[in-house]
């Protein structure tokens, strides 16, 4: 295998504004081009974070004979997709467990190419991914690294390039992959790497070659959207700053908060039908909407409402949310502890 294949060359990979600018500027021009090279990254614009993961991933996965995958265990489903569609041998490492990867590079071919696959940020707990401690690994075993930074991107970061950005990994990942929504609030996903890479999988990834092209419309609210959370903080820190007075006032109020380093505030239930019940009666009774999370999206006995406050939850909208779940807790009498606080006493 040449080497350029096994491990293409490291470059800076900055999600800018140029980069949807100059997509849109192509796309009202009526070009087909749908590739936009930004600094030394190329960037491959899709309908969506889902098909940008799904496309991605099994398409680079095929153009590199024999891959072996190695997904963390709770990667999400567009990322699982991905890796089936490729139809290539996968390897599943337990979630967030170095060690555990370290074991499986260790036993794989160290000649057979491998993708590491994993999200910077977990959106269901809350958690970060170690990167660099990824990237470490990758180096050492001569692996590749795909990381999705949907929850993350225009969020963390000094620029809001993710956690990648915030933790200085940039450049150490092969490839970054994002979406327009979440943060940005529009629609559209990108797959981010060299231009080698993007040359590949431009030319033989389904879900970009067979679909329409994002409209103007679309792509000049991304940009718009990029280009502010670029250069304004504020943002950021709001809803860090919201985040941090949500877990605190549910705290306080004696609600069963899981941990969670992040923005994502997940409020356990453990129990499927209350799940569900407790969501219904939050809208019916208070007019407020979380969705439930049951199996299989978490395990069995960690069902959830999972909570994430966006800058503009002011101080009177958080106190109404705590005193409206202390309600809905006390009508289906719901524990107040979560099985991590019971353990941990
Ligand atoms: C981790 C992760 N990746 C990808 C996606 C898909 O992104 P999009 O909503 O842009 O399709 C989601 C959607 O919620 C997600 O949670």
């Amino acid at each position: 295998m040449p080497d350029r294949v096994r491990k293409p060359p490291r470059q800076t990979f900055q999600i800018g504004e140029d980069a949807v600018a100059a997509l849109m500027a192509k796309l009202v021009q009526g070009a087909v081009e749908k590739d936009v090279v930004v600094h030394d990254a190329w960037f491959l614009r899709c309908t969506s974070g889902y098909v940008s993961n799904e496309t991605g991933i099994s398409t680079i996965a095929k153009l590199l004979p024999n891959c072996l995958l190695l997904s963390d265990a709770l990667n999400h489903n567009s990322m699982i997709e991905g890796v089936r569609k490729a139809g290539t041998e996968k390897q599943i490492w337990r979630h967030n467990d170095t060690d555990h990867l370290e074991q499986l590079l260790r036993a794989a071919d160290p000649d057979r190419p491998k993708l590491i696959l994993c999200e910077s940020l977990y959106s269901m707990d809350g958690d970060v991914a170690p990167l660099h401690r990824i990237c470490d690994l990758a180096e050492r075993y001569g692996a590749l690294t795909y990381v999705d930074e949907v929850h993350a991107v225009g969020m963390y970061g000094p620029h809001g390039g993710g956690i990648a950005e915030r933790d200085g990994a940039v450049a150490r990942i092969d490839i970054l992959e994002g979406t327009l929504a979440k943060a940005f609030g529009c629609l559209g996903g990108y797959v981010a790497a060299n231009a080698n890479l993007i040359d590949a999988v431009r030319s033989y990834a389904p879900g970009f070659i067979f679909t329409t092209a994002l409209p103007p419309a679309i792509c000049a609210a991304a940009t718009a959207a990029i280009r502010h959370l670029k250069t304004s903080q504020w943002e950021r820190d709001r809803h860090q700053d919201r985040a941090a007075r949500l877990k605190s006032v549910l705290h306080a109020a004696r609600l069963p908060v899981m941990p969670s380093e992040t923005h994502i505030v997940p409020v356990h239930v453990g129990d499927p039908e209350k799940c569900k019940m407790a969501s219904d009666l939050l809208l019916s009774d208070h007019g407020v909407y979380i969705q439930p999370i049951n199996y299989p999206t978490v395990p069995r006995g960690l069902e959830r409402l999972r909570i994430t406050p966006s800058p503009y939850h002011d101080d009177g909208l958080i106190d109404r949310l705590a005193e409206a779940l202390v309600d809905v807790w006390d009508q289906l009498k719901l524990p107040r502890q979560s099985p991590q606080i019971l353990a941990a006493e």
